[in-house]
């Protein structure tokens, strides 16, 4: 492993945020590594970062963000207390989906992050997080409901907040999958 020797995240942030290994690094303002807790028992994965993510550094600060914030709360955990990471750290340009060139090149990022945070539970949010860490192309409504495993993290999978947000109806769906992700915490 290329980053061995690195063993905390702030290092490892340090380390990669220059990055220029794809396109999307001539796009953005800035690098968006992820935030949280370090130690976090429980790990968000969304997608990439949008406008408001880019400009301030940070994951789920939009819209969406603030929606997962209520997610969040609505089962009783705290921002501070898990850690948010997203599968590609740069804005894709109009937010379109990131290829599959830019998730290849973004993954080692991921999975050096996951290595140190080592958390034991994993929820990742949308097709693309699931597509990324899980390699499985199905659709989401396919996939969620069931417990996959990454290395020792047990994993769970849900809408983007950002579906919610265009399509209300699947809210509920949403609900059931983080109070079954609670309860496995
Ligand atoms: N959507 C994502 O997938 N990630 C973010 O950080 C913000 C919005």
């Amino acid at each position: 492993n290329v980053f061995s020797g690195i063993s905390s995240l702030a290092d490892f942030e340090s380390k990669i945020c220059n990055c220029k290994k794809c396109d999307l690094a001539k796009g953005r303002n800035k690098f968006v590594f992820g935030s949280g807790n370090p130690e976090a028992r429980v790990l968000l994965i969304g997608e990439g970062p949008g406008a408001d993510e880019d400009k301030q550094g940070l994951p789920f600060v939009g819209r969406a963000g603030q929606l997962l914030t209520d997610i969040l709360k609505a089962i009783k955990f705290s921002r501070e207390e898990v850690y948010i990471a997203n599968i590609v750290k740069c804005r894709p340009p109009g937010n379109r989906t990131p290829t599959a060139a830019e998730i290849d090149a973004c993954f080692p990022f991921l999975q050096k992050q996951i290595e140190l945070i080592k958390p034991s539970l994993i929820l990742l949010l949308g097709a693309t997080a699931v597509l990324g860490l899980l390699q499985k192309k199905e659709s989401l409504s396919a996939l969620r409901g069931k417990v996959y495993e990454y290395g020792e993290a047990k994993v769970m999978v849900t809408y983007h907040p950002a579906a919610l947000l265009r399509n209300p109806a699947l809210k509920r769906g949403c609900w059931e999958d983080v109070q079954a992700f609670r309860k496995i915490y």
